[in-house]
Order: structure tokens, then C-alpha cells, then sequence
């Protein structure tokens, strides 16, 4: 078996007034694994993946990735880990409208100290393999919904993260393009990246993922349980 990449034990987050968004979950995601997060709205989903990426804390229970213990770490620290271990896709891409795409992808490198060379070499290959380097100079706001989650990926992917979480990845595109997303998920895992994504799709989730976890009001209600990876 390959180290976990998430540990997460007896995690629970509520916040002020409402129910527990989350209710003792305890999970751990294998290097090499690609799971999907099912559950209806307000399940707690996107309260898992900001716990994980550490934009939010926990009241209790431990969260732990690539080794580090992010439930207890003060925001510029959180940031770094965030900066250095994890890519994040939205579903709105939140790519930034003003910068070119080349920009877009080169900044997380430049945040982290990566020489300007070796962040133009490594952008200009990650939109090539993504299949939009003919749109590098271009802004956002030019290019369809598909291609910009393919900047955002490879945006994503910039720092070389250890996880790539998405958070309905799929949930602003057509079904084509989504298909496309699905597809392009399924590669970069078959390559060896670590996934995890939350959708409502479930043909995103049996096209990328390996593994399905179903939330329901904050309880892992199902888990069709790691796959044994040879990797
Ligand atoms: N910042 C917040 N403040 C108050 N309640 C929140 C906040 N974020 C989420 N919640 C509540 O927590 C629960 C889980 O939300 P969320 O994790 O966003 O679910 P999902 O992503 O599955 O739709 C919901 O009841 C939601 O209303
Ligand atoms: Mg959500």
C-alpha cells in the first residue's frame, strides 16, 4: 500500500447556529488514488475539501496531509501548505480575468519562489499537455468554460501538488465539456496524481474516480473503499 496522503480522524465542524457540517469522519486517501464525493447540497462536501486544504479548521479531530498536521496550523503557515502540497479546481475557475492565461499559470510558481525561466518552461508544457497552449496569451475571459478548467488545471498542477482537490469541477460546463474534464482527471491519475473530487455527477465520477465516498448530513454514510494500488 502507498502512505496516505489525507488522514482524518473523528473530525467534526459546525458552525455557529446550524447541525454539525461534519459529524466524526474519519477517512484516509492512499497516494495514487482517485476518489469521488457524492452527496446531496449541504452534506458537508466542500466543508471536507477546506478542511483538507486547510481554508477552514475543525472543532475537533485531526487532519493530516503529506504528513503534516494542517487542523492546528495559523493562516500564513496554512497558506503555505495549500501553496506547496495541494491544487485546487473550482467550479467557477476562479482563474483571474486580468492576467493571461500563461500568467495565471505561472503565478502559484512565482508565489513560491520558483525562478522565472523554469516557471515559463513548466507553464508552457502544462498547457500543452492540457491541450490550450494556443490560448497562453490570451485573458480568461476569451476562452469557453472547458478550455478555462483546463488553464485552471494546469494552474492547479503548477507546484507539482501532492493532492489535486475539485470542488464540482464540472458543475459550470456543458455535458461535453465536462466529459472532457472527466477524461482529463482520469489521465492525470493514471499518471499517478492523487485526487479527489467533489461533483453531484456521477458519470464524472465513474469516468475519473476508483473509489466513491457518499456524505450525508456530515456522515460518510458509504464508502466503496480503496482500491489496492500497484502503483
Ligand atoms: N461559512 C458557513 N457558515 C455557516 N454555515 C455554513 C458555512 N458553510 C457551510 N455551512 C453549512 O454547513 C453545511 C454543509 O455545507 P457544505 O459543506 O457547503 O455542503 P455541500 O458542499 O455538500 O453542499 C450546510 O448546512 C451549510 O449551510
Ligand atoms: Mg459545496
Amino acid at each position: 500500500m502507498t502512505a496516505p496522503v489525507i488522514e482524518l480522524c473523528d473530525v467534526s465542524r459546525r458552525y455557529d447556529e446550524g447541525p454539525p457540517a461534519l459529524r466524526d469522519v474519519s477517512l484516509t486517501v492512499r497516494a495514487g488514488e482517485a476518489v469521488s464525493v457524492l452527496g446531496p447540497s449541504g452534506s458537508g462536501k466542500s466543508t471536507l475539501l477546506n478542511l483538507i486544504a486547510g481554508l477552514d479548521r475543525p472543532d475537533s479531530g485531526t487532519v493530516t496531509v503529506d504528513g503534516v498536521r494542517v487542523d492546528g496550523l495559523g493562516e500564513a503557515a496554512a497558506a503555505r501548505h495549500r501553496r506547496d502540497r495541494i491544487g485546487m479546481v473550482f467550479q467557477f475557475f476562479n482563474l483571474l480575468d486580468d492576467l493571461t492565461v500563461a500568467d495565471n499559470v505561472v503565478l502559484p510558481a512565482q508565489l513560491a519562489g520558483m525562478g522565472r525561466g523554469e516557471a515559463a518552461r513548466r507553464a508552457t508544457e502544462l498547457l500543452e499537455v492540457l491541450g490550450v497552449d494556443r490560448h497562453a496569451g490570451a485573458f480568461p475571459g476569451r476562452l469557453s468554460g472547458g478550455e478555462r478548467q483546463r488553464v485552471a488545471v494546469a494552474r492547479a498542477l503548477m507546484n507539482r501538488p501532492a493532492l489535486l482537490l475539485a470542488d464540482e469541477p464540472t458543475g459550470a460546463l456543458d455535458s461535453a465539456s465536462g466529459e472532457d474534464v472527466g477524461r482529463l482527471l482520469a489521465d492525470l491519475n493514471a499518471d499517478g496524481q492523487t485526487i479527489v473530487v467533489v461533483t453531484h455527477d456521477l458519470a464524472l465520477a465513474r469516468s475519473c474516480t476508483t473509489r466513491t465516498i457518499r456524505l450525508v448530513d456530515g456522515g460518510i454514510t458509504a464508502d466503496t473503499g480503496a482500491v489496492e494500488s500497484a502503483r
